[in-house]
């Protein structure tokens, strides 16, 4: 074989000096645009090795940190504690103002609503439904009903406190089971049911109302009141008119009477920051149906 390589004469191509049968292997390099960006490609990742974090050292229990000890976790904590800071003012000042003068003062007002709102979306709306509509047994929050009161301090202390739940200073009341518990007899609840119904201004069956107007009188009228309008101490609801934290079919009236309900509302004091309870209470008030 010569010091020059074979030149295939078809293709005018260099042979690289193999041959199978006759058959001659062509030498065709790697075109040079593909090793120029193959050769960048490791040139780069040497480069960012170098800077960056990279391999991790599992016998040291450590990783290649890099020149530039750049860190995605304390870049985020950095952030975490620089947003601390500027909000720690703002929730001082919500902390340190009466609730009643928070909405006098634009600024504060839109913190709190803001940090009320999202509050509101990460512990609330699970019962209470987004943006605080309710649903069956929780209570729609935007409307001008109240069980237990609608000024900022009653919802401040509703909030705290919650209801039926644990902790000392807890709004409680508890309906009896009147049917489960034999208080009732069946025949006596239904007469109720039409009572009810026929406080809310619907048709019912008279004869049954009238039947049932000392059993309400005897049993319901110290929580409910004398004309069913409710008693707020006692969070037991208006039943004259449409509005229903459970519904006002006769079937639902039945069973809550039968078996009550007593709805619990968990205790946040504790849970929340002092000045995020102080938010919610400004961001429920403000719904529509604060007082
Ligand atoms: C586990 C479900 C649940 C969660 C979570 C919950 N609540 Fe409630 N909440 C209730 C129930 C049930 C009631 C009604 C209890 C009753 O029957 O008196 C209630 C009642 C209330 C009331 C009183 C309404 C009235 O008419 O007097 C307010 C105010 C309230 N919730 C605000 C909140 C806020 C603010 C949050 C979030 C921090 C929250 N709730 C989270 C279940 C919940
Ligand atoms: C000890 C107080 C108490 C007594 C007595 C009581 N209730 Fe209630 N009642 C409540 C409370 C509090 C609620 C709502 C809170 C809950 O149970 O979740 C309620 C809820 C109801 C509701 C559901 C209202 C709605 O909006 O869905 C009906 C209906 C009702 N009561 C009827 C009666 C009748 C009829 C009697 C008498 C046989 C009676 N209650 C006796 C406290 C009482």
């Amino acid at each position: 074989m010569s010091d020059r390589p074979e030149v295939d004469d078809h293709s005018g191509t260099e042979t690289t000096g193999h041959e199978w049968d006759g058959i001659k292997e062509l030498n065709t390099p790697l075109p040079r645009w593909w090793l120029t960006i193959w050769f960048g490609c490791i040139a780069i990742a040497i480069v960012y090795m170098v800077l960056m974090p990279s391999w991790p050292l599992p016998w040291a229990d450590t990783y290649l940190k890099g020149l530039r000890h750049y860190s995605e976790r304390a870049t985020f904590e950095k952030d975490m504690v620089k947003l601390a800071a500027s909000r720690g003012p703002d929730e001082a000042r919500l902390i340190n103002t009466a609730l009643d003068q928070i909405e006098n003062n634009p600024e504060l007002l839109n913190f709190a609503m803001a940090a009320g709102k999202s509050a509101f979306g990460d512990n609330c709306a699970t019962c209470h439904g987004s943006g605080g509509v309710g649903t069956f047994g929780y209570p729609a929050l935007v409307d001008d009903v109240w069980l237990w009161g609608g000024t900022l301090d009653d919802i401040k202390y509703t909030i705290t406190n919650g209801i039926r739940s644990t902790g000392d200073d807890t709004r409680f009341s508890q309906m009896p089971a009147f049917g489960r518990d034999g208080l009732l007899s069946k025949d006596e609840i239904k007469d109720l049911v039409e009572y009810v119904v026929s406080l809310s201004g619907r048709e019912a069956d008279k004869a049954a109302v009238a039947r049932a107007q000392p059993l309400f009188a005897d049993n319901c009228a110290m929580c409910h009141g004398e004309d069913g309008k409710g008693t707020r101490e006692l969070g037991a609801p208006n039943l004259t008119d449409a509005d229903w934290l459970y519904a006002g079919d006769r079937a639902t009236i039945t069973e809550t009477i039968t078996n009550s309900r007593n709805g619990v509302m968990p205790t946040w004091q504790g849970r929340l920051e002092p000045w995020t309870i102080q938010a919610l209470a400004v961001y429920v008030h403000s719904l529509g149906g604060g007082e």
